[in-house]
């Protein structure tokens, strides 16, 4: 095999699992296909579909799988490969023995799919899916189901989604191997940015160091690398502006280890050797809100209370700068925070950067009782439910001083009683600030993923300035 395999039995267990709560019809799991860049052979690296990497392991194009929940077969479709295609690709295992090395003992041709399927239909089966994400596999399964594609969302299982999510949110302690390699391989990653980057370098120069240091680890990324010396544009991917002594770079980027497990973390740090005294300011304020944070983190604390209480120590940061005023609860309570800190404190992490995004944020951050609320700033927060031992998840406060927000709040005056819009002026061309770590939620507590990267302004300002 081209890709790396956890033990046989990791699967069929998972398998086993999800058979047992999904107690009839058919699960169908879609593979991803290659996808074109600018014509049919020229193509984006290969990612697998994050489910059905979970139950079949398998790292390769066009496979899918059926799993029977009454009979319990499973099957995976595939076509092996021509001799035309030997010739570009080498030789590759068989479909029957990829299949074989997952514990899967049927296999059959790619178009053999549309056979079991309709069997399914004509004798009025269930048959769960999944949201499919990309535009060929919602055209397969329109395709599959006799559907168009805009009735897919309404044929997804939401059994499934839950049962699946029921499962992949408590890693496996071979996934926590894995994790912390990932992890690992992206503090690598912020390091070496970290001494490298220097007054007067493009941020692609930047951009560069940091994959380097993933593809020299056989990783690939986990995501675009954010590496910014707009900190304040929350998902900023250009990286074309020179950066410039008295500037703040803000680094956000994750490895995507051989295994496909994410890291992702941010750091934020002096273009040049130090920080000035309202860089120091504002990055105290966020690392005190990151530690408030962390030091909360164990089973059965709701993480949207995490949320809140890095919210007020946000509040209370601006208060000792004399930016905001008032009761710093109630200021959290009617989302004045949101000023700074427009986006959520963390996310899930596993096999995607946002673990499970692709089944809705409703069954993976929350559930039926922990609703997402639709207020500005915690309405982008991707978790908010009792943390519990096995998951793995991001934190990652931030101030983030953006001139347009601040106008509109001003116009509109508001949060007059909370905001002090003249004292807001001297952050106007500030940019933003972000730390991000990866941790695993254990028994009593929790535990960094990966290495801790230099946090205090002590810490970075020793390796910015050797
Ligand atoms: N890298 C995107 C995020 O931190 O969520
Ligand atoms: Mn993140
Ligand atoms: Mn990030």
């Amino acid at each position: 095999m081209q890709f790396k395999l956890f033990e046989k039995s990791v699967y069929t267990a998972r398998r086993s699992v999800l058979k047992k709560n999904i107690e009839n019809g058919l699960i169908l799991f879609l593979g991803n296909e290659e996808s074109s860049i600018n014509y049919r052979d020229n193509w984006y690296p290969f990612r697998q579909d994050s489910t059905f990497l979970y139950y079949f392991g398998l790292n390769s194009a066009g496979l899918s799988a059926l799993i029977d929940a009454d009979s319990g077969d499973e099957i995976i479709f595939g076509n092996d490969l021509t001799i035309d295609d030997i010739v570009w690709t080498g030789p590759q295992p068989s479909v029957r023995e990829m299949a074989a090395a997952v514990g899967v003992h049927n296999s059959a041709a790619a178009n053999g799919l549309k056979t079991y399927i309709n069997k399914a239909l004509e004798s009025k089966r269930k048959i769960h899916i999944i949201p499919p994400y990309r535009p060929e596999n919602k055209i397969k399964i329109a395709g599959l189901l006799n559907i168009t594609i805009n009735e897919i969302d309404n044929q997804v299982s939401v059994p499934l989604i839950k049962a699946i999510v029921n499962q992949r949110s408590y890693k496996e302690a071979c996934e926590v191997e894995e994790m912390d390699k990932a992890s690992a391989i992206s503090a690598d990653m912020h390091m070496a940015a970290m001494y490298f980057a220097k007054p007067g370098m493009k941020e692609f120069e930047v951009v560069a160091k940091v994959k380097e240091v993933a593809f020299a680890n056989h990783a690939d990324i986990s995501f675009s690398p954010i590496v910014t010396i707009h900190g304040e544009t929350l998902h900023n991917v250009y990286s074309g502006n020179t950066i410039h002594e008295g500037q703040l770079l803000l680094c956000d980027a994750g490895a995507s280890n051989d295994m496909q497990y994410a890291g992702d973390l941010t750091s934020t740090y002096p273009v040049g050797k130090k920080f000035t005294t309202q860089q120091k300011d504002v990055y105290g304020i966020v690392l005190n809100a990151h530690n408030t944070a962390v030091a909360m983190l164990k089973p059965g604390v709701l993480f949207r209370d995490v949320y809140y209480a890095a919210a007020q120590k946000i509040v209370e940061g601006m208060q000792s700068l004399g930016i905001m005023k008032g009761h710093a609860g109630e200021a959290v309570a009617a989302g004045a925070h949101a000023l700074f800190f427009q986006c959520g404190l963390g996310h899930m992490i596993g096999l995607d950067v946002h673990d499970m995004e692709d089944l809705g944020e409703p069954y993976v951050g929350y559930n039926d009782v922990i609703k997402k609320s639709t207020q500005f700033g915690i309405k982008s927060l991707r978790l908010g439910r009792h943390l519990e031992p096995g998951f793995t998840l991001t934190v990652e406060p931030g101030v983030y001083c953006i001139p347009a927000l601040m106008d509109q709040w001003k116009a509109e005056r508001k949060f007059e009683s909370f905001i002090n819009y003249e004292a807001l002026e001297t952050l106007r061309n500030f940019g933003g600030i972000r730390v991000e770590e990866d941790f695993l939620i254990t028994n009593t507590g929790a535990k960094l993923l990966g290495k801790k990267l230099p946090m205090t302004v002590a810490e970075i300002e020793a390796i910015r300035g050797a």
